[in-house]
This record gives C-alpha cells, sequence and structure tokens, in this order.
C-alpha cells in the first residue's frame, strides 16, 4: 500500500525520454482537449536518489513468492545459482492504466498474465509507438541502472480497481553489486543465499514496485534441495514438506513491508525452537551450522538477550510492531547485518550491539521507514542511539558520555561538511549518517527534554506506523509535543557543514 506519494524529481523527466516509450502516451493532445483517459503509470516512485526505483499508476497490496532454488555446487563450481519464480502479485490501480512498469534486474520473463489472461512478449516500442493488444517488454540496462519491466494488459485497467498479475522469470543467480560496489539482492553463497536488498536489491529476485512508499504483505514458498534450510519474514505458515529429494518451505509476513526488508535467505541453518519476549513476541533463530567456536558462542550469547531487548525498546518506544521475530545468521562473512523485516541477517557472527542495532530497526526504518532515501538517518541514527541507550542500560557508559565521546575528538572538515540530512546515493551508510545521526537525536533529547523527546518518538511510530514519513514531518511531531520551532535546529544538525557548537553538550 502507497505511503503518502513523492515528486517527481527533475532528473526523471530526462530519464523518461532515454528509455523513450515507457512512459509515453501517444501523440500531444490539441490544447484545451482532455487528455487520454488512460495513460502509463510513471516507472519510478520520485525518488531522486533511485529514480527508476519503484512505479506509480498503482499500490500493491500483496506479493506471493513462489521460488525453486537450486545453490552452486561445490567449489571449484562457480558461485551461481538456478533461480526459479513465480510471483503473484495483487495490486489496486490508483489511475485509469494503460500501461504499467514494474522493478525486474537480471531475471528473465517467461509468462505473464493479467487477472488470468496472458500478455504476449514483445522487444520495447520505439518511443510513442502504439502496441496492440495485451504485452510486456523488459529493458534491462545495466550500465544507466534501469531495471524496468513494463506491461500493457489489456483490457485497461479502471483507477480503483484490484489485479492480480502472475509473472513466472527466472535466471542464473550471481552476487548483484549496488551503486556503491556493496554485496545485496539474492547475495549467492556457496551453500545457498544470504537475500539483503536494501536499498533497492529486491528487484535481483523478484518483479515488484522497489520503493519503499508502496508496503505490502508477503507469503513465500522456497522449495530447496532437501537438507537445505529456506528462512523468510514471519512466520512458518504450514510445516515444510518434503518429496523427491526438495524441501518446500512456508512461510507467511502479513504486516505490511517494504521490498527492501524482504528476505528469503537459504543455507545450511539449523532453525532453533520458537521461544518468546515477555510480552509474547514468537523469536525464531535460524543458525549456520557452520559456525562454531567464539563465533558460535558470541552469536548464541547475543541472540538470547533478544527477549530481553525486545523489552527494554517496548518499554522506550512502545509495542513491538510485527508478528515475529528472530535472527538468521549466516556464516558466509561478507561483514555486516541488514535489518530485514522480523528477521535480520548477519554475516559470520551476531554481535551484542549489533543485535540490538537491527532490533532497534523493526521501530525505527521498518515500521515507519524514510519515505525518501535521503531520509537514511532517520533509520542508521535511531538504531545507532538505540545502541547507545541499551549500552546504558546495561550498566555500561550513559548515552550523554557517548554523545561527548563522538563530540570531543577532532575531525577532519571532510567528517563535518558531510550532509546527514542529504547524504547522496552514494553516502547512504557513510560513518556520519550513524553517528552524527545518533547525536543529532541525542542532541534533540537535550534540546526538548526527556518527557517530549521519548513522547515524540512514539508519536512518530504511532503517525507513520506502515508507512514512511520524512526528516520535515519528523521536525513536525517534535515540534508539536515541544512547542519548539526546531528549524535552526535541524538545519544545524541535518544541512551545516560544520560542527554543531557545544549549545547541546551537556557537562
Ligand atoms: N542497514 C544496514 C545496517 O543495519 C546496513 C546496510 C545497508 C546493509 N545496505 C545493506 C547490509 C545491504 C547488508 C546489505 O546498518
Ligand atoms: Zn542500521
Amino acid at each position: 500500500m502507497n505511503g503518502k506519494r513523492l515528486k517527481l524529481v527533475g532528473g526523471l523527466a530526462v530519464a523518461l525520454t532515454v528509455i523513450g516509450g515507457l512512459g509515453a502516451t501517444g501523440a500531444a493532445a490539441a490544447p484545451g482537449a482532455p487528455g487520454p483517459r488512460y495513460t502509463a503509470g510513471s516507472q519510478g516512485a520520485g525518488d531522486a536518489y533511485f529514480p527508476y526505483s519503484g512505479n506509480g499508476g498503482y499500490d500493491v497490496s500483496h506479493y506471493d513468492l513462489d521460488v525453486t532454488y537450486t545453490p552452486p555446487a561445490a567449489a571449484p563450481a562457480p558461485l551461481e545459482g538456478r533461480f526459479e519464480g513465480v510471483a503473484t502479485i495483487d495490486l489496486v490501480a490508483t489511475q485509469d492504466l494503460d500501461r504499467f512498469n514494474l522493478d525486474l534486474r537480471g531475471m528473465e520473463v517467461s509468462s505473464l498474465t493479467v487477472d488470468g489472461k496472458p500478455a504476449r512478449a514483445i522487444a520495447p516500442p520505439a518511443p510513442g509507438a502504439e502496441v496492440d493488444g495485451a504485452a510486456y517488454w523488459h529493458v534491462q540496462d545495466d550500465e544507466e541502472r534501469i531495471w524496468e519491466l513494463t506491461v500493457q494488459p489489456r483490457p485497461k485497467i479502471k483507477k480503483g480497481q484490484s489485479v492480480q498479475l502472475v509473472v513466472e522469470y527466472g535466471g542464473t543467480t550471481t552476487r548483484p553489486l549496488d551503486i556503491e560496489e556493496a554485496p545485496y539482492g539474492w547475495w549467492t553463497t556457496r551453500d545457498g543465499a544470504m537475500v539483503v536488498s536494501e536499498p533497492d536489491g529486491s528487484m535481483t529476485w523478484y518483479p515488484v514496485s522497489d520503493h519503499q512508499t508502496d508496503k505490502a504483505s508477503y507469503s513465500f514458498a522456497i522449495t530447496v534441495p532437501e537438507g537445505k534450510v529456506a528462512v523468510a519474514n514471519g512466520v512458518q505458515s504450514k510445516p515444510e514438506q518434503t518429496a523427491g529429494g526438495w524441501t518446500t518451505w512456508y512461510w507467511d509476513a502479513p504486516d505490511q513491508q517494504a521490498s527492501y526488508l524482504t528476505t528469503a535467505s537459504v543455507g545450511d541453518f539449523e532453525l532453533r525452537p520458537t521461544y518468546t519476549s515477555t510480552s509474547g513476541v514468537p523469536i525464531i533463530d535460524a543458525v549456520d551450522t557452520k559456525i562454531t567456536g567464539n563465533a558460535l558462542t558470541n552469536t548464541n550469547a547475543s541472540l538470547g538477550l533478544q527477549p530481553q531487548m525486545i523489552d527494554f525498546l517496548e518499554s522506550r518506544f512502545g509495542p513491538y510492531p510485527f508478528n515475529s521475530y528472530g535472527s538468521i545468521v549466516d556464516n558466509d562473512s561478507v561483514g555486516y547485518a541488514l535489518e530485514t523485516q522480523t528477521r535480520p541477517v548477519y554475516s559470520g557472527s551476531a554481535g551484542q550491539g549489533t543485535v540490538l542495532h537491527e532490533l532497534a530497526h523493526q521501530w525505527f526504518g521498518n515500521a515507519v521507514s524514510p519515505e525518501r532515501w535521503a531520509d537514511i538517518w532517520l533509520n542508521e541514527g535511531w538504531a545507532t542511539y538505540a545502541t547507545w541507550l541499551w549500552t546504558e542500560h546495561r550498566g555500561g557508559i550513559t548515552a550523554q558520555q557517548a554523545y561527548n565521546n563522538w563530540y570531543a575528538p577532532a575531525r577532519t572538515p571532510a567528517y563535518w561538511s558531510f550532509q546527514i540530512g542529504d547524504p547522496g546515493a552514494l553516502g547512504l551508510f557513510a560513518t556520519q549518517v550513524y553517528n552524527r545521526g545518533a547525536a543529532t537525536l541525542h542532541a534533540l533529547r537535550v534540546e526538548v527534554g526527556d518527557e517530549a523527546f521519548f513522547a515524540g518518538s512514539r508519536l512518530w511510530l504511532e503517525r507513520h506506523n506502515d508507512s514512511a514519513g520524512t526528516a520535515e514531518d519528523f521536525q513536525a511531531v517534535f515540534e508539536e509535543v515541544s512547542g519548539e520551532d526546531l528549524d535552526a535546529f535541524f538545519q544545524t544538525w541535518l544541512y551545516d557543514q560544520v560542527k554543531p557548537p557545544a549549545t547541546w553538550t551537556l557537562p
């Protein structure tokens, strides 16, 4: 379902002409004449950093993903898997639709139906060219980062109409790289796949409106060779079934979910028995059986704290937002973790601070997502600040001391000139987004006082729950609870390209 609509950015109009035809609606109407009633849904959600991510003209309500996956053979065979998928997508048109797009990268579509009516595959038409009948075409331009699957349904779709799309697709999986050349998407491992897609890697494994302004619920049937375990978001909707050397794992994630938070990781996992937080959240962990020694000891110690961590964050920020929780710990180490919804993924081992960080993202980032990628500090600043609060709660240094430790040392001009409120696509996960982001929240707390700070945090989470919000929305909430004008505050912390003054540093 859509949150608020984003404004189209300048770059998008240019991009439209580059692809040609994707957004075209035919010859211009005579002045004063009504425009064509059925038009093309936009090919992006309007995000300035990723103009082709997400799509317009419809709202997805549910993705049902049926995947059959064969992991790579033993080394020295290439690290490539075989992937076949059937995506059943329920969507509602938000305008009269002549055609619309999905995002899909590195996969080939073999069949596509809209409400059971087949569309035929064609080559991308020339700009402005008319296409007869129901059809689909796929532009995959790695250089320009354009991955757009266009569907022309016939009959056309009326505004408000619900339709079901079934896409059969597949391909060879590899190790996709994001814009920063960091691994993401359906990241093929020797024993399976570690599926971590922030910011726009979900399109590497299913056709999707790949932007957090269109959240949806999910269900999964993941079929893997017998002995492999597939773990996705949510809960197992029924026991796995094995036949003829293949096991199908069924998962159900009924809560609204941003596409970058979808996972269906495959590996040699031990799926551990479910346990619960005090408040009754079922916790389901999957740990790679190849993790041993210190890595396993540390991982088990951190995972064992998850119930207490949930209790702690609930006491500060209100109820845990989803139907379940738990961790996926993969041994294929690329050295980082992602807060996939209800079930973060860790590589190598799971440290205590990281586990708290990914858990905090369930409130900050997942239940309430950054409406634009430029708002990423609302994710990483909060998750980092939550670790400061946890450390204090556990008898370590206070949040104030953590802030002082960040504030005191001399840092380079380059460090201070970085704008966390507009980090750029290449700066989304820069260190400043995390620690200046956390410091921003601590300074805000000093500015408005504890009571308004925690009231504002909860109001933010309630108001934008299951949806998304911007830095301006965030400011509005804290102005409301504090009665203060916070323009200068957020200007200083998010945009001023210098070290913030000591105004917010308590003794
Ligand atoms: N959001 C992650 C964190 O908890 C970092 C991250 C961004 C990431 N993109 C990723 C991790 C892709 C794994 C894969 O800070
Ligand atoms: Zn994070």
